[in-house]
């Protein structure tokens, strides 16, 4: 595997405390990160220092504590606009993550916007949490959801029904940028011109694009886009939604409450223009602080050298595992973004994580919150590694061996 120039990762990966540590008498292996990532030093810092010196509640106290956090706090919503490009930081919503992100539009946008016969139209490859919130909008309103289908193992999108799909009857169209199922990388930027050419909205789901890779909310064109926090270095509990302003202004509160409102009669209440209006009571403040530092950390790497880092590790990772028999493979064999899914013939991918555990791998069992999708594959679930820049290719040496070792188990 070619090292990225000039950087060096070894050092990097030294910012991570977690990571030098042995699991059952193993050195770790961490190849979860689709799921969650690890944290550096310089996060961990900061919520340190905030709670140390600067814990106060926002936007309402005069006090030095409170302005203190008010600012970080709104420092935080500008660096996540600068982050992925949005016009303004009254284009950031801060949220629990992609999920909340997720089901805030289908609340607001979706019980403004659609009504009995509308259609919402998602990918075969979705993530539950961009398929449950529209089954349940569908659910309320009457409209129908229609998919555009994937391939097959390759993973990839049959983007020549699109034209067919895109009807006078869809009003959204949600998609998710990279698959965490497939390691699939969406052609985001096309599908959402070919959706707002007919006039029809668009929402990208980030969750393992954002920080993964350069992400610029105004080359994709998408109206929404919604990322977690807690998978790119930043603390769990804090996530992004982007909306384009035109819309936030024009679409109801989310939840009610302290934070969101400009007055409030006992049977009339003003609201706040967004972001402030979908912000409702006490945020998670640290988190956004812990988010913001970890967004410079990440940058300071260059989103551009991790996309490559982590491309270059899943191919050297692929091309292992393909040279093994009984396997089978899932996504595309090129430009696959940071992750390698995986069956043994005739073993469950649960146990391929619980051995895998053993010898120090940290790897994901499951259906991976993509059930449709394993259906569709013909598959309970699947084995998962995924990577992050901190990963290298001694670990995918490492792990290539133990999965040899696992077929051997089961082989005798
Ligand atoms: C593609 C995708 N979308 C959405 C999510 C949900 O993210 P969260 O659980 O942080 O809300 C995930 C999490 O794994 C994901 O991989």
């Amino acid at each position: 595997m070619k090292a990225t120039k000039s950087i060096d990762w070894a050092a990097l990966r030294r910012d991570f405390p977690i990571l030098d540590q042995q699991v059952h008498g193993k050195p770790l292996v961490y190849f979860d990160n689709a799921a969650t990532s690890q944290k550096p030093r310089a996060v961990i810092d900061a919520l340190v220092r905030y709670y140390e010196r600067d814990n106060a509640n926002v936007h309402r106290g005069i006090h030095e504590l409170s302005n203190r956090a008010t600012n970080a706090f709104e420092a935080a919503r500008t660096r996540a606009a600068q982050f992925i490009n949005a016009a303004s930081s009254d284009e950031i919503i801060f949220t629990r993550g992609t999920t909340e992100g997720i089901n805030l539009v289908a609340a607001s946008w979706g019980a403004q916007n659609l009504k009995a016969g509308d259609v919402i139209l998602l990918t075969e490859m979705e993530h539950h949490s961009n398929l449950v919130p529209w089954q349940l909008l569908a659910q309320r309103t009457g409209a129908k959801l229609a998919y555009v289908p994937v391939t097959g193992d390759e993973g990839l999108l049959d983007l020549s029904r699109l034209d067919a799909l895109l009807t006078s009857d869809v009003k959204l169209f949600s998609m998710v940028h990279i698959s965490n199922s497939l390691g699939t990388v969406n052609p985001v930027a096309e599908l959402c011109a070919r959706a707002r050419k007919r006039g029809i909205t668009t929402l990208v789901d980030g969750a393992q694009s954002a920080g993964h890779m350069p992400v610029d909310v105004a080359a994709i064109g998408c109206d929404f886009f919604a990322f977690s926090g807690h998978k790119i270095c930043g603390p769990t509990g804090i996530g992004v939604l982007y909306g384009r302003s035109e819309l936030l202004n024009a679409m109801p509160p989310y939840q009610g409450g302290g934070e969101m409102i400009l007055s409030v009669g006992y049977h009339k209440t003003e609201f706040k223009h967004a972001p402030h209006r979908f912000e409702a009571g006490t945020p998670d403040i640290s988190g956004p602080i812990g988010l913001h530092a970890a967004l410079d950390y990440l940058d300071a790497i260059g989103r551009e050298n991790i996309w490559k880092h982590d491309q270059e590790l899943a191919n050297y990772a692929y091309e292992k595992l393909a040279a093994l028999k009984d396997i089978r493979l899932f996504g595309p064999k090129k430009d696959r973004a940071g992750l390698v899914s995986f069956l043994l013939k005739d073993v469950h991918a649960h146990d391929v994580v619980t051995l895998a555990d053993q010898a120090g791998v940290a790897l994901r069992g499951g259906h991976h919150c993509t059930q449709p999708l394993m259906h569709k594959l013909g598959v309970e679930s699947t084995a998962r590694a995924s990577f992050y820049f901190y990963n290298s290719a001694a670990e995918v040496d490492r792990f290539a061996e133990v999965i040899r070792e696992i077929q051997k188990f089961f082989a005798s």
